[in-house]
């Protein structure tokens, strides 16, 4: 029986975890031949004894061995590079998390069948790029990120030529009832703690920030080929609802399922088909109220800072999105304020001279400048 060659980038991840939670639950489906991580070697030591991969690589060089076992060890960026040329893979998902994914998906878009992608910073920086690889070498995207596995579901029930709107749903993350004026004193904790999702920590302040769901809106512009105008937030705190769509005609779809990524995950692993999961149903008995708003921009001013980015296009959604990256690190790190984060990256936005239809080259210099001008602007924050 032929069993589906899976790599897992980023296994060490929220999502990487539950991705070999889907797999290791599928028995006789699926055969881990790859796994990545960057620093948990540890953690995936243990994924090597249960899933006997052909090949890990570890992001950090450190060490000789080229061998745990059977398994070969390639280690830094080029060597996760070389290990998507060396291993043959049927499909890959992609849950590393920030730009550092984008060469990775790159790559492995020169050999794969599938790519469950996950990761949406690559797809903010480059959506041009990747979108036109995959067109070009037949290759399917099936997001994994949870509103956008929503969205591919309920367009999938309909003809994408058809389609009128999205609405992208966000519970609001765990400042939703925070006042602003308590937002200058947010710490670290606070911003990690998400009422609904367990994730990793750059996309749980992405979500306090609610950057998250700027993100998403570009991402979802370039996965459905839709126009940014045309993508709206809501905010809609019960979580039941992962994002709908309206079509030409009026008709509007929803995709609804308990708050667990492993049933997106598992869509796209399984993609075209559906199977048993396991995990609990929606008890619609017990929800008491399905509730929407229109988003605060006015609070959450990072939304606007991505809409802005994703409707001059060109390089501004790289700028947008590799200021957000050291930003939050800052924050996370403990050096600059929450409140600090949307102001350095609007300052930056504005300093850029953008780049339209650019390259891959363009994309990764507007990248490498906006890292270097939000730390010089944060230096004055200190
Ligand atoms: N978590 C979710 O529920 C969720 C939902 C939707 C979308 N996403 C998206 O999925 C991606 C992953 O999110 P996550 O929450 O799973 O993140 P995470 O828990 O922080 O995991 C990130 C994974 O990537 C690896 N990694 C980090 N930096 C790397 C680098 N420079 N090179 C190679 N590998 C690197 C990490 O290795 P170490 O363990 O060694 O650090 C880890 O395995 C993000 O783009 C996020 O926006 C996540």
């Amino acid at each position: 029986m032929h069993l589906e060659r899976i790599a897992v980038l980023g296994s060490t991840g929220s999502i990487g975890t539950s991705g070999l939670d889907v797999i290791a639950k599928s028995p006789g489906r699926f055969k881990v031949c790859a796994l990545s991580t960057n620093i948990n070697i540890k953690l995936l030591k243990a994924q090597v004894e249960r899933f006997k991969p052909e090949a890990v690589c570890i992001g950090e060089i450190k060490g000789n061995e080229e061998r745990w076992g059977k398994t070969r060890v390639y280690k830094g960026e080029t060597g996760l590079l070389k290990m998507l040329e060396d291993v043959k893979i049927d499909t890959v998902l992609v849950g590393i998390s920030g730009s550092s994914a984008l060469s990775p998906v790159l790559k492995a878009l020169d050999s794969v069948k599938k790519m469950a992608l996950a990761n949406k910073e690559a797809l903010v920086m480059a959506g041009s790029v990747i979108m036109s690889k995959a067109a070009k070498n037949n290759i399917t995207i099936v997001p994994v990120d949870s509103e956008h596995s929503a969205i591919f579901q309920c367009i999938g029930a309909g003809n994408r030529k058809d389609l009128k709107k999205i609405f992208l749903t966000g519970s609001g993350g765990p400042l939703l009832k925070v006042k602003k004026s308590r937002f200058r004193d947010i710490t670290v904790k606070q911003a990690l703690n998400h009422p609904r999702w367990k994730m990793g920590k750059k996309i749980s302040v992405d979500s306090a920030t609610m950057m998250n769901k700027g993100l998403e809106v570009i991402e979802a512009a370039w996965l459905f080929n839709m126009e940014i105008k045309d993508i709206e937030i809501l905010i809609h705190p019960e979580a039941v609802i992962h994002s709908m769509v309206e079509f030409i005609d009026g008709a509007m779809l929803a995709q609804m399922a308990v708050c667990d990524m492993r049933v997106p995950i598992q869509y796209a692993l399984t993609y075209p088909e559906r199977t048993d999961s396991g995990i609990r149903s929606l008890e619609f008995s017990k929800i008491k109220n399905l509730s929407f708003y229109k988003p605060d921009f006015r609070r959450f001013p990072c939304m606007g800072l991505a809409y802005y980015a994703g409707k001059k296009g060109g390089t501004f959604p790289s700028v947008l999105n590799a200021s957000n990256e050291v930003a939050v690190k800052e924050f996370i790190e403990g050096r600059v304020k929450f409140i600090d984060i949307p102001r350095v990256i609007e300052k930056v936005l504005g300093f850029h001279k953008g780049v339209d239809d650019p390259g891959l080259g363009d994309i990764l210099e507007a990248d490498r400048w906006a890292r270097v001008k939000t730390k010089e602007i944060f230096k004055c924050y200190r």
